[in-house]
């Protein structure tokens, strides 16, 4: 069996993704996910693009020890110095340089011919490789290329020392079968090809970014890049976990493997989600709620004769813990702690109380508490680590012939600031009372509820969309009173916004 590398750049293009500005805290969290869960390479992020991006890359390069830290930057000399630069104190550091080698993209976007565009890819490539051991080259938008020129630009980069050639689907155009092609014809046509390590990056604006990847590995293909639950510009890029499962479900028809430990694949599912406040669709492959449960007749039916009537996988294999987490009140601390580790949870020590308090109350106001429940307790608690304003507390008079009035409570950074204010519905009069407290214009654009568990008493989540500036910030809260949900994710949305403001 061969290995396929893995490069998650769920730090540089996953961050792409309009709303998904990540706190430096965060992204350390996020790296250090990927290093125990055995990803080969993490992409850090674009250094020349902003101080706060170059601070990045160099402390995911001081802080990852087990991966390799590459990170991104045009064919061009200050974008690689800098670059030199974020990655000077990484374990292993790799430079990734880009050019465009599609028609449409070198005539509008670069405006030079291809031939200069060679020149600039084999300069660039040179440069990188006298600051730093490992560089990888991309052929921005490789699948609307033309493909002689494609045999000649990857000749040339790897003459001038990439050892990794990525040939990107960068506007999710291509095909499984032209995709399949395309790295074939590469390996047939570029003569020193064995020099280097193939590599795809796909993006899904057709939905095909999973299915391209596996078909340029049935071709040659030994490096994927992939980013946690699929994010990334636009429709996002191939993901994760389908790629890790596919090989490893079909290791029988692929014949590759990964250095993944696929038990890790539901937290860093989880712990992304939260993070960036985007809710996982329910139908989610490997990590959706509903991927586990049977809810036909016959597919009961089958299930509890043989699990694998209808099951490809575990849910253990994936890192979700199947059975239900019953314990109540009575069933004490020690027993909760371990139920965290048993779902690889790790909190720090700190935490455990405030985390075992908020058990408890869900435990007091429902039946069984699930997973889920507890995922969702420590995402709250844990989540956002750059908390400007937090929730203290908040009352809502209402009913069908009063006007809602809602007053809240919150502290902003240390100084607690009260508003009180009416609106539509109990929620609106919420969201305008913080409003007034934080003094920042919002446009509320989104708005979603969903339960967690079953039961009346389920733990209800609330998702946010908020437009500020033209710019969308996400943010989500729970609580089994979706009342309270609302102005956490309310909340939450606006400690986003607050972040980004940090970061520009
Ligand atoms: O999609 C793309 O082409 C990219 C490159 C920078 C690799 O993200
Ligand atoms: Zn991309």
């Amino acid at each position: 069996m061969e290995k396929i590398f893995l490069f998650d750049t769920t730090l540089r293009d996953g961050e792409q993704s309009p709303g998904a500005s990540m706190s430096l805290d965060q992204k350390i969290t996020i790296a250090k996910q990927l290093e125990k869960m055995g990803i080969d390479v993490i992409e850090a992020g674009f250094p020349v693009s902003s101080p706060y991006q170059f601070e990045t890359c160099a402390t995911v390069s001081k802080t990852i020890k087990d991966a390799t830290v590459c990170v991104l930057s045009r064919a061009v000399e200050n974008d690689i110095l800098k670059a030199s630069e974020a990655v000077a104190s990484a374990a292993r550091p790799r430079i990734h340089t880009f050019i465009a080698t599609s028609p449409i993209h070198m005539e509008y976007k670069l405006k030079k011919d291809p031939e200069t565009v060679i020149d600039m890819a084999v300069a660039a490539v040179k440069y990188a490789r006298n600051l730093v051991p490992e560089v990888e080259f991309s052929a921005e938008d490789a699948t609307r290329s033309d493909w002689e020129f494609l045999y000649r630009i990857v000749e040339k980069a790897i003459n001038a020392g990439a050892t990794i050639i990525n040939i990107p689907d960068t506007v999710g155009y291509t095909t499984p079968d032209e995709y399949g092609r395309l790295i074939k014809a590469i390996r047939d046509n570029v003569p020193n090809i064995d020099k280097a390590i193939l590599s795809a990056h796909c993006h899904n604006d057709l939905g095909l970014a999973v299915a391209n990847t596996l078909s340029g590995i049935n071709n040659g293909i030994r490096q994927a890049e992939i980013t946690i639950n699929g994010i990334g510009e636009r429709a996002g890029n191939a993901a994760l976990e389908e790629i890790v499962m596919a090989l490893n479900v079909r290791k029988d028809f692929y014949d590759f493997y990964t250095d993944i430990d696929t038990t890790q694949l539901y937290k860093a599912s989880r712990l992304l989600a939260n993070t960036i406040a985007f809710p996982i669709p329910r139908n989610k492959p490997i990590v959706g709620e509903n991927v586990f449960l049977h809810q036909s007749g016959i597919h009961q039916d089958g299930v509890i004769k043989n699990k694998k009537t209808y099951e490809i996988m575990t849910p253990e294999s994936v890192g979700r813990v199947s059975n239900t987490f019953t314990f109540g009140r009575q069933s004490g601390r020690n027993a909760f702690l371990q139920r965290l580790k048993d779902m690889n949870i790790e909190i720090p020590s700190d935490k455990k109380d405030i985390i075992y308090s908020r058990f408890l109350e869900i435990a007091d106001a429902k039946k069984e508490v699930y997973d889920e429940d507890i995922f969702s307790i420590v995402n709250d608690e844990l989540g956002t680590k750059t908390v400007f304003f937090k929730l203290d507390y908040f009352n809502i008079i209402s009913g069908d012939v009063v006007e809602p009035t809602a007053t809240v409570r919150i502290d902003k950074t240390g100084k607690i600031l009260k508003e009180a204010a009416t609106g539509d519905g109990p929620i609106d009069a919420i969201f305008n009372a913080i409003d007034k407290i934080t003094e920042i214009e919002t446009n509320l654009i989104e708005y979603n509820v969903q339960a967690v568990t079953p039961g009346r008493e389920a733990l209800g989540e609330v998702s946010v969309g908020i437009e500020i500036g033209g710019e969308y910030f996400a943010g989500r809260g729970s609580s089994t009173d979706i009342l309270e949900a609302s102005a956490k994710a309310y909340v939450n949305a606006l400690n986003r916004y607050m972040i980004k403001t940090q970061i520009d």
